[in-house]
């Protein structure tokens, strides 16, 4: 059991500063959930800020009354009942939304218990806001956090545990000069970028990268093998992530898992894309650094100071007893067959008119929370051709699922596993294959640019 206060404060995120901050329990990130799998976890929610927010469990297997569908709003104290006064594109909470309301939407005022069941593969989850409309800046000013599930199988591994285990939640965000957030970014050089003719259209950036909420920390450690477990939780920004030692040497980073828990093996990486919402989990051994020296954590496509994400100084040799990566992970993953499948959809992700303006379709049509776009009876196995115009982030809520092909060739290496989010990239498709069990009830699937997603590029799944 958890209770989860959502309030308004303010933290020192650059040095002297003080930024105010929408959070889960008074810190960014929220408290991280931890978790047993197959044991309930209850976590109430109140909501202390000005506005109606909703929790979503990023990667959990959750029944629909508590996946946090967007207009399933939690009040707050001072608000006038929705759905009808739902604020729509009236702007001053900078959302940039279809604007529509949802006459099935159900509401519960001030607070709510949600419920996780937790029966699913150990991994890293994140809770993060889903309003309708104002997803982007509610995870802008910090609602977002940690969810991990664990059980003995996974921990019978040996994987790099207690300090060699670290959580890098990665997020870029923009400030003004006296430390306050900016949404949008004020900054034309990240707001205006060839070719888009709307201010965000394309997402939000900030210049200054923070991992767990601080600016390019630098973590004292030893020289371990280390249990990277990477989320971007950025809005728009997509990394590729290098770990560089001081002499110029690249570090293998080695993936043990996927969004959705371990790969069946490792796979190793040079350097590694991480698209809005994907999960790795890495295994990097500090070895090779000098006692003394630094690893750096460099982001590949990044400019100026978004090409820095973090460091490790290597403080200590490593212990005697190093762990091992065994050469054998999960052997639990579903191994969904194309013949297994009983139809095939196909999406495609692309800007588009809305609301007499831009806006991002699937399927030529923005999000509306009154049609039921896609509906899967309880089990079957189905096959999704997915295509895209620019670069697109696809996240399925309640499934995992496996990628069959990218752009018409076999998967890449850092697709292996089970995914919840696939990351297009311009101009691509993938096919993607899965069993929507678990659940009856509605459900979506959506980019995950947050501000794609906020403008329309969403839809309804119903599994009945
Ligand atoms: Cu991470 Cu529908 O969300
Ligand atoms: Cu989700
Ligand atoms: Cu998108």
């Amino acid at each position: 059991r958890y209770e989860i206060v959502q309030r308004e404060t303010s933290a020192e995120i650059l040095p002297g500063l003080r930024t105010p901050l929408w959070t889960y329990g008074g810190s960014f990130p929220g408290p991280t959930i931890e978790a047993r799998r197959g044991r309930p976890v209850t976590v109430t929610h109140r909501n202390e800020l000005p506005v109606p927010t909703v929790v979503h469990l990023h990667g959990g297997r959750t029944p629909a009354d508590s996946d946090g569908y967007p207009t399933d709003l939690v009040l707050p104290a001072a608000w006038p009942q929705a759905p009808q006064a739902m604020p729509g594109m009236d702007g001053h909470e900078g959302g940039t939304g279809t604007g529509m309301a949802d006459p099935r939407a159900v509401t519960s005022r001030l607070r709510r218990d949600y419920t996780f069941p937790n029966d699913q593969r150990p991994t890293l989850l994140w809770y993060h806001d889903h309003r309708m409309d104002f997803t982007a800046p509610a995870l802008w000013r910090g609602l977002a956090g940690l969810h991990i599930v664990r059980d003995d199988a996974e921990d019978a591994l040996g994987l790099p545990a207690g300090p060699h285990e670290i959580p890098l939640m990665i997020t870029d965000r923009a400030f003004t000069a006296d430390g306050a957030l900016t949404y949008p970014s004020l900054d034309p050089a990240l707001r205006d970028r060839p070719g888009v003719t709307e201010p965000h259209l394309a997402g939000v950036l900030g210049d200054v990268v923070l991992v767990n909420g601080a600016p390019w920390p630098v973590h004292e450690t030893d020289a371990a093998r280390h249990r990277l477990r990477l989320l971007n939780a950025s809005n728009a920004r997509h990394y590729e992530l290098e770990a560089r030692t001081e002499d110029g040497r690249r570090l293998d980073l080695v993936q043990i898992g996927a969004d959705q828990g371990l790969l069946a093996a490792p796979v190793t990486h040079r350097s590694l894309p991480v698209a809005p919402a994907e999960r790795y989990d890495l295994v990097v051994d500090f070895a090779a650094a000098p006692v003394g020296s630094l690893v750096r954590i460099v982001n590949r496509l990044g400019t100026g100071r978004t090409r820095d994400v973090m460091a490790f100084r290597i403080a200590r040799p490593a212990p005697a007893d190093d762990s091992r990566i065994p050469p054998r992970l999960a052997t639990d993953l579903p191994d969904w067959r194309r013949e297994d499948a009983v139809r095939t959809r196909d999406f495609a992700f692309r800007a588009g008119r809305m609301n007499g303006g831009h806006g991002w379709l699937i399927g030529g049509r923005p999000f509306d929370p009154a049609r039921t776009d896609v509906t899967v009876p309880l089990g079957d196995t189905e096959i999704w051709r997915l295509i895209a115009d620019v670069h697109h982030p696809v996240h399925l809520h309640l499934v995992g699922f496996r990628i069959l092909t990218r752009g018409g060739r076999p998967p890449l290496p850092h697709d292996a596993g089970l995914k919840d989010t696939v990351s297009l990239r311009p101009g691509e498709s993938a096919e993607i294959i899965t069993r929507f069990d678990g659940y009856r009830g509605r459900y979506l699937f959506h980019c995950h640019n947050a501000e794609h997603e906020d403008m329309g590029m969403m839809a309804n799944l119903e599994v009945v």
